[in-house]
């Protein structure tokens, strides 16, 4: 059994390649760049070409994997259908999608939709509905945290349902080392606490040891300022849509599922940011 990992270079698909390698399970790693991928993750890693935009890229990247790790990247012109049929066609066995927490109310996002075409090939899945992920904080959220000491983000006084990375792909790993187990199952994986920004710009303040803010700044403002940061207008929008339901407060439900499945609690926002820490030095 070979599953093979998309958005390997990202932040899920590089933790899910780790679990996978604790677990034993072989795995490739789907790029789109492999030059820039050798160089940067050294020759470990076995690497193939795969560019959801390019579809003379996808049946050779299918061969010789049973199982798929499936990330739906940011993008146009990304040719999901033609993928999930090749998919099929290539005789894959079970698909793992990474999708996202409360998409079965959200039907006017890619999710949504995605899920129905994973559906529709009529290969087991199990989909990974993921509540907000930990690691935005030393993603998107970095830059400001380290240079400004605030979290900046339009999130109003919210709570959300953070999540490590590193459970949901040990949950992931799960998935493929007992696909039966899992078939055509929806999993919602939150850390175990709903917080709000100004929560974990306190948390971040103590075990830093240096004063963190959360600014919350209107939607309006935050686009200003990230364009004058000359930061992507597609990027800025996904992060001002992605922080609104938040502001309504629709973020902050919980899920037991993550310990259901391991038998463990899931990470704390503390452990987090003592493991990250450097990221905001
Ligand atoms: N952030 C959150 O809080 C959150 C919560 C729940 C769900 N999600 C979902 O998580 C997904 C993103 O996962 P992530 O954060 O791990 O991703 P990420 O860190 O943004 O990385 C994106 C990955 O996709 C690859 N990629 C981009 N365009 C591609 C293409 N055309 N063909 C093939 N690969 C391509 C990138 O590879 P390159 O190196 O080639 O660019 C990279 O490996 C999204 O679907 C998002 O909705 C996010």
């Amino acid at each position: 059994m070979t599953v093979l990992v998309t958005g390997f270079t990202g932040t899920v698909g590089y933790e899910v390649a780790q679990s996978l390698k604790k677990n034993g399970i072989p795995f490739k790693c789907a790029v789109r760049d492999m030059e820039k991928s050798r160089n940067r993750f050294g020759d470990d890693y076995d690497f193939v070409h795969l560019d959801f935009a390019n579809p003379a890229t996808f049946a050779p990247a299918l061969e010789r994997v049973d199982q798929l790790f499936l990330i739906y990247p940011p993008g146009d012109k990304l040719q999901f259908d033609v993928f999930l049929k090749e998919a099929k066609k290539m005789g894959i066995q079970h698909i793992t999608y990474l999708s996202v927490k409360d998409v079965q109310f959200l039907p006017f996002i890619h999710h949504y939709k995605n899920e129905k075409l994973i559906k529709r090939q009529s290969i087991s899945y199990t989909f990974i509905r993921a509540g907000y992920f930990m690691q935005n904080l030393n993603n998107f959220l970095c830059v400001e945290i380290k240079e400004y000491n605030r979290i900046y983000v339009p999130a109003g006084k919210g709570k959300t349902s953070f999540v490590d990375v590193r459970d949901l792909a040990d949950v992931i790993a799960l998935s493929f080392l007992y696909p039966k187990e899992h078939e055509n199952k929806a999993y919602t994986i939150t850390g175990g606490e709903a917080l709000d920004f100004g929560e974990v710009a306190e948390k971040m303040s103590g075990l830093l040891g240096r004063p963190i803010y959360y600014s919350n700044p209107t939607a309006k403002d935050f686009k200003k300022y990230m364009l004058s940061r000359k930061l992507d207008k597609a990027f800025i929008n996904i992060v001002v849509g992605i922080h609104f339901p938040t502001k309504l407060g629709l973020a902050k439900g919980i899920s037991s599922d993550f310990q259901k499945l391991t038998g463990k609690k899931p990470r704390k926002i503390k452990q987090y940011i003592e493991d990250y820490r450097n990221a905001w030095e």
